[in-house]
């Protein structure tokens, strides 16, 4: 299979927060957001792989700033590495300013997809080939959050995940 770049996958969702997606103090609800960022980063895991895909899970939400009614909010997805059948996603949120347009980023989130065949078999995916500065970070530390997610879910022995070990010893 011919490896790909991050930004063939690259998925960019903007869209206003409306007052039925707002909590008691008329910011974005954060299921909404999660909904957002997990339909843009299966698109780009789709483009990725031109395959059925499914959440496989949730690694890391930061709700770092409030997004308030009426703002305009960009979802900005793309594979950060790929293994076998599994894809890392980063996605990255952004809101712009009313005035200036200038965009500031608020939130970030790393997802993981799992290409699968009709039968909802894992099936393999190109690989990833990084090009910018913070596409080679995230590719380089792809593999110990992987590990972390597996262990956390009970499907690796801890003492196999030697990429994470390495960051305490
Ligand atoms: C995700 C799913 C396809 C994995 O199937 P599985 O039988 O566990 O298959 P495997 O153990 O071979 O795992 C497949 C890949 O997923 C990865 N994976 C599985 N669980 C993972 C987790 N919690 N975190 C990170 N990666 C995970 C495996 O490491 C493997 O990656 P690799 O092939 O790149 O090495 C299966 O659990 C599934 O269909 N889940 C439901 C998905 C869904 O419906 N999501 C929508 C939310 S309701």
């Amino acid at each position: 299979m011919t490896p790909k770049h991050p930004s063939e996958s690259l998925t960019t969702l903007t869209d206003l927060v409306l007052p039925s997606e707002t909590n008691p103090l008329n910011n974005l609800f954060g299921g909404e957001l999660l909904a957002r960022m997990d339909r843009a980063a299966s698109i780009a895991a789709r483009r990725h792989s031109r395959r059925i895909v499914v959440t496989a899970s949730v690694n890391h939400v930061a709700f770092n700033r409030a997004i308030p009614l009426g703002s305009v909010v960009t979802v900005e997805a793309k594979v950060s590495r790929a293994f076998k059948s599994s894809m890392e996603i980063y996605i990255d949120i952004w809101v712009e300013d009313r005035e200036s347009g200038n965009k500031t980023k608020a939130n970030e989130a790393i997802y993981t997809f799992v290409a699968v065949d009709d039968t909802g078999r894992p099936v393999e995916v190109p690989q990833i080939v990084p090009e910018t500065e913070l596409e080679k970070q995230r590719f380089d530390a792809a593999l110990r959050r992987k590990q972390l997610s597996l262990v956390l879910a009970g499907k690796m022995n801890p003492h196999d995940a030697t990429e994470l070990k390495a960051l305490f010893f």
